[in-house]
C-alpha cells in the first residue's frame, strides 16, 4: 500500500532582505510540524523558496547597482545558507524566477482569460509598495496609511487585469463556514469572513512600465503579472502541476500552508479565488501564525533591531540551532505573537533543556554506571511503572491529537510535563537511597526513567533533531532517530547489557554560558 501523503508550505519570502529570525521562526514551526508527521508514517512534502519579482526587488537591486536577477541568486542562497544551520529539511527550495514557475504563471493567467476570469480595465487605486497590494480606502489608518507599512499609498492609474474575485466571494465564504480546520488559528476566521464582505475584483497586473522585473503577460507584452497570482502559484508548481502530474496527483491537495497572519487575506481570500476559477481542489488548512518581536519591538533593518540565526549562533557559540528552534516555538503558543530577548532565551532553554532534559538523563546514567557498571538486566513494557508507562502512552496521543491542529506549543507542553513528573518520581524513589537498601528497586527506578527517556527523545526529536539524537545515542541505541516512528516506540526496547560507560556519558545540551555571550556581544 502507498503511505498517505502530507504536503506542507511556508511563505515564500521577499528577497528585498535579509533573512531574520522571523523567517526562520516559520520555517522551523513548518519543518518541526513536517518531521512529526513523517514519524507518523506519512510520506511528506515540504515545500519553501523565495518570492523574487515585484517592485520592491527591482528597487533594491537598483539602488544596489546590481541586476534583479544578479540580487536574486545572492539574496536567496543567503537564505538557504541560513534554513541550512536551522536544520529546515525541506524538499524543494522554489523561486519564483524558476522556469516551471514562471511557465506555471503564464499558463494559469491565459487559463483565467480563457474562462472569462481575468479582464482589462483601467483603474486608479491605492498602491502600497509594502505590501505589494492596492488598497481600498478603508483598509488605511487615521492618516491615510497603510496600517502595516505606516507609509502613505501611492495613487497608481493604469490599464490592468483583473481578476473577478467578487464573483467566489460567496463560495469562499460558505467554504470556510463549512470547514472548521480551514483556517486556523479557529480564532482568525471572523477576521477573514468580515474582510471578505468587503472584497472586491483584484489587479493581477501592471504596466512593463511601472514594474519591469515581472513575468510578462504572455498575450499583451506590455503587461507583466504582478505579484499574488505569480507568488501564490508556487504552492502548485512546486509539486508539479505542469510538468508532473502524477507527482502532483500524490500530494494535492495541500494539507497545510503555514504563514504569518499578515497574508493571511491573500492566502484565505485571494489564492481561494484563483484555484476555484481554475477548478483545482482547496488546500485542507491554512495557519496563520503570530510574529516575532525583538525586546517587544518588531524587528525592522531601520531599528536596526534585526536578528539571524546566524548572529544568535555565533553569540551564544552554538553548535546547533536546536535550542533556537526550542525558544521560538515555546516563547508564545504557535498562532500568538512571541517575543526574542537574550535573557527568556537563555533562561528558557537553561531551565528545560539543560537543568530538566539534560540533567535528568545525565544523572540516571551516571547512576546506572555508579550502581550497576552502565548495565541494565531487563527490558520491555512489563518492567516499567504502569503508571509512568501510562503516562508515556498518552503523551504521546497528546502530542499527535496537538499537531493535529499545529498546536506545536501545546504539543511541547506535554512532553516537558512528561519530564517534570520524571524528574519528581526520580526525587521520591531517591534512587541513591534506594541504592544502599534494595538494588533491585534501584535499578528498577532508573530503568525507568530510561525508559521515559526514550520516549521524550523521540517525542521531541522534531523539535530539537540534534539534542535528541545525543539522548537517543546515550540509551545505548545505535542508528537515526530519524528513522523511528511513533508507532515503533512501544516495541523498542532498550538494549539488555551495558549501554552506558563514564565517557559516554556526555551533557547533552551545555548551559548557555551568559559570561562567554555577553563577551562576545560586544565584539
Ligand atoms: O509576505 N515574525 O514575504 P515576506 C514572524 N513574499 N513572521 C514573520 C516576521 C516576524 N517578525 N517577519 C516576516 C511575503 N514574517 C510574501 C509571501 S507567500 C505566497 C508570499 C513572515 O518576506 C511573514 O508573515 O514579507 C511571511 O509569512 C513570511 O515571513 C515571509 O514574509
Ligand atoms: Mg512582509
Amino acid at each position: 500500500m502507498e503511505k498517505e501523503t502530507f504536503y506542507i508550505t511556508t511563505a515564500i519570502d521577499y528577497v528585498n532582505g535579509l533573512p531574520h529570525i522571523g523567517h526562520a521562526y516559520e520555517k522551523i514551526a513548518s519543518d518541526v510540524i513536517a518531521r512529526h508527521f513523517k514519524q507518523r508514517g506519512k510520506d511528506v512534502f515540504f515545500l519553501t523558496g523565495s518570492d523574487e519579482h515585484g517592485i520592491k526587488i527591482q528597487k533594491t537591486a537598483q539602488d544596489l547597482g546590481i541586476s534583479p536577477k544578479e540580487h536574486c541568486d545572492k539574496t536567496s542562497s543567503e537564505f538557504k545558507k541560513a534554513w541550512k544551520k536551522a536544520d529546515i529539511d525541506y524538499n524543494r527550495y522554489i523561486r519564483t524566477t524558476d522556469t516551471d514557475h514562471e511557465k506555471l504563471v503564464q499558463w494559469a493567467f491565459e487559463e483565467l482569460l480563457k474562462r472569462g476570469d481575468i479582464y482589462k480595465s483601467s483603474y486608479t487605486g491605492l498602491y502600497c509598495n509594502g505590501c505589494e497590494a492596492f488598497l481600498s480606502p478603508r483598509e488605511l489608518d487615521e492618516n491615510g496609511f497603510c496600517p502595516i507599512h505606516k507609509k502613505k499609498p501611492q495613487e497608481v492609474k493604469e490599464e490592468n487585469y483583473f481578476f473577478k474575485l467578487s464573483k467566489y466571494k460567496d463560495a469562499i465564504a460558505e467554504h470556510i463556514k463549512k470547514n472548521p480546520k480551514f483556517i486556523l488559528p479557529k480564532s482568525r476566521e471572523n477576521e477573514i469572513l468580515n474582510q471578505l464582505k468587503d472584497i472586491e475584483d483584484i489587479s493581477v497586473s501592471r504596466s512593463k512600465n511601472s514594474v519591469n522585473w515581472s513575468i510578462d503577460v504572455l498575450s499583451d507584452s506590455n503587461q507583466g503579472i504582478y505579484v499574488w497570482i505569480d507568488a501564490l502559484s508556487n504552492y502548485i508548481t512546486g509539486v508539479g502541476f505542469l510538468e508532473d502530474k502524477e507527482k502532483f496527483m500524490k500530494y494535492w491537495p495541500c494539507d497545510v500552508h503555514v504563514i504569518g497572519k499578515d497574508i493571511l487575506k491573500f492566502h484565505s481570500i485571494y489564492w481561494i479565488g484563483f484555484l476555484m476559477a481554475l477548478g483545482i481542489e482547496l488546500p485542507k488548512t491554512i495557519f496563520a501564525h503570530g510574529w516575532i518581536t525583538i525586546d517587544e519591538t518588531k524587528m525592522s533593518k531601520s531599528l536596526g533591531n534585526v536578528i539571524s540565526i546566524d548572529t544568535l549562533m555565533e553569540n551564544f557559540n552554538l553548535e546547533n540551532a536546536d535550542p533556537i528552534r526550542y525558544f521560538l516555538l515555546t516563547t508564545a503558543s504557535f498562532g500568538k505573537d512571541g517575543n526574542y530577548s537574550d535573557e527568556d532565551f537563555k533562561s528558557k532553554v537553561n531551565a528545560d533543556l539543560a537543568n530538566n532534559l539534560g540533567n535528568l538523563l545525565n544523572r540516571t546514567l551516571s547512576m546506572l554506571v555508579k550502581y550497576f557498571d552502565g548495565k541494565i538486566s531487563f527490558s520491555g513494557n512489563s518492567y516499567i511503572d504502569k503508571e509512568l508507562l501510562a503516562l508515556c502512552q498518552n503523551t504521546v496521543r497528546e502530542v499527535e491529537r496537538k499537531f493535529d491542529y499545529y498546536e506545536i506549543t501545546e504539543a511541547i507542553e506535554a512532553i516537558i510535563h512528561l519530564v517534570d513528573i520524571t524528574n519528581k518520581y526520580v526525587n521520591d524513589r531517591a534512587p541513591w537511597t534506594l541504592a544502599k537498601t534494595d538494588l533491585q528497586a534501584c535499578e528498577k527506578v532508573l530503568y525507568n526513567v530510561l525508559e521515559v527517556m526514550k520516549y521524550t527523545s523521540i517525542l521531541l526529536y522534531p523539535v530539537i533533531p540534534n539534542i535528541s539524537q545525543k539522548i537517543y545515542n546515550q540509551l545505548g541505541f545505535n542508528g537515526q532517530i530519524k528513522d523511528i516512528q511513533l508507532k515503533d516506540l512501544e516495541n523498542l526496547n532498550l538494549k539488555i547489557g551495558q549501554i552506558a560507560t563514564k565517557e559516554s556519558i556526555k551533557p547533552v545540551f551545555l548551559r548557555l554560558d551568559s559570561e562567554i555571550a555577553q563577551d562576545k556581544k560586544k565584539k
